[in-house]
């Protein structure tokens, strides 16, 4: 019998792994001059954790978790999602205690249940932050801006930063009405899920996949006539922030992102490349000012975002960014006899102390058969012990790149590698 891995999900093995951390360790570097620290939650939580943060009437929740009854009756669901997972642990851990401002962020699989395609999976890598504690515009433009220095820092080009504002709760309160008024004599030529927005969350009308684009709802009133003053105020100080900072933005109106815990500022990084990758979504993210509240905490506001990590992988491939990742083995020892293999072994091990990648010989005895292994792993150095390399205690080692071949006695073999090596 032959497996296959479950649809929509994807294997990374050498070379594409290597890729998938390098975007990782990146990132953490640069999060961490930004004052971030690590959060590790479970997979799994209960169910209610994501029901109550990202909204009954929100894709996820409704038609996009992995919900399963655990051998206790309990529900439980692979997390959609960072932000809800990280929000409880902040609570239950009282983090809140410690300081007046908490900034998280956190790297691992999230699952939803969506229809695959590319750049789409069920089982997804996300690489989120999340601050809690401070509520003010300044804070806003800091995230956005420690998004943006990763994907440069990353090299990637054609980066488009959408932002828009929700409002705070009585913008919105407001601004749901004008929409219900407006879309109620209207609402019968749209879809389905539209229908059921139209009293649950009239907002996510304006972003949805099939009728976003009718003329009837760029029409729609706009949420910049529904901002309270505070809420006009905050986004204004933001967007100052970031023409100062020269990041280039793009104010869209109808971005209302997919779940339902957002206010104030939202934002998209897309990519704008007129390519086959054009519009895809690597980043998201938004405020939460209720969201802990809600979750029975404390009144404390957050903030934060989250880049799908297969999505960066895929546009720094297509843009050829990942050069020098090749796998590099410096040493390859070869040894001709039992005892030389031994030796070898051990010798290895030194040289890997040295920080230098070092394979070998398990098996084979001669020289032929042992030079054709090298031939793959084109080591920049092979070592050649046998007998009277093991009685001298001066090895025969070869220069791969300057072809030349010298006898060096064991105990200089690291300097000279060290000299030789670029
Ligand atoms: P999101 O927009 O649902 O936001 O996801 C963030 C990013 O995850 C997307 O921009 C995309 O790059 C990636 N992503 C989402 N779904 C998939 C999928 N099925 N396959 C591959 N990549 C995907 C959130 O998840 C929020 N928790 C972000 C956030 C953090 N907001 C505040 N704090």
């Amino acid at each position: 019998m032959s497996y296959q891995k479950i649809k929509g999900t994807l294997d990374f093995y050498q070379q594409e792994a290597t890729k998938m951390r390098l975007i990782e360790t990146k990132a953490k570097e640069i999060l961490k001059t930004f004052g971030f620290e690590e959060s590790i939650t479970p997979i799994i939580e209960m169910t209610d954790v994501f029901i109550r943060s990202s909204g009954e009437n929100s894709d996820i929740v409704n038609k996009e978790m992995y919900t399963f009854l655990d051998r206790g009756n309990r529900s439980i669901t692979l997390r959609p999602e960072g932000t809800a997972s990280i929000v409880r642990s902040f609570l239950e851990n009282k983090l809140y205690i410690n300081s007046p401002v908490t900034k998280l962020y956190y790297c691992g699989p999230m699952f939803r249940y969506e229809r695959p395609q590319k750049g789409r999976y069920r089982q997804f890598m996300q690489f989120g932050i999340e601050v809690f504690g401070e509520e003010s515009p300044f804070l806003d433009a800091d995230v956005i801006i420690s998004a943006y220095t990763l994907l440069s820092a990353l090299g990637i080009k054609g980066i488009k930063l959408k932002i828009n504002t929700i409002g705070d709760f009585a913008s919105r309160v407001n601004y749901t009405a004008k929409l219900q008024s407006y879309f109620a004599d209207k609402i019968d030529d749209f879809c389905e899920d539209c229908k059921q927005r139209l009293t649950k969350n009239p907002l996510r009308i304006l972003d949805c996949k099939v009728d976003s684009e009718k003329d009837v709802v760029k029409r729609a009133p706009k949420i910049k006539d529904s901002l309270s003053d505070a809420s006009l105020a905050h986004f204004i100080e933001v967007t100052t922030i970031l023409s100062m900072m020269k990041i280039p933005y793009e104010v869209e109106d109808t971005l209302v992102r997919g779940l339902d815990y957002y206010t104030d500022t939202v934002f998209e990084f897309i990519l704008d490349t007129n390519d086959d990758l054009q519009g895809l979504a690597i980043c998201g993210g938004g405020r939460y000012a209720d969201l802990v509240k809600n979750f029975g905490g404390p009144d404390i506001s957050g903030i934060g975002y989250a880049f799908g990590l297969e999505r960066i992988m895929m546009v720094m491939t297509n843009q050829n960014l990942f050069t020098d990742i090749d796998k590099k083995t410096d040493v390859f020892i070869i040894s001709l006899d039992k005892e030389s293999k031994r030796l070898g072994l051990e010798f290895a091990n030194q040289l890997r102390e040295e920080e230098l990648v070092v394979e070998m010989d398990y098996k084979n005895y001669t020289l032929k058969q042992q030079f054709k292994l090298t031939e793959k792993l084109n080591p920049k150095f092979i070592i050649i012990i046998g007998e009277e390399e093991r009685e001298n205690n001066i090895f025969t080692i070869k220069d791969t790149q300057n072809n030349t071949q010298e006898k060096v006695k064991k105990e200089n073999i690291v300097s000279y590698i060290k000299s030789k090596k670029q």
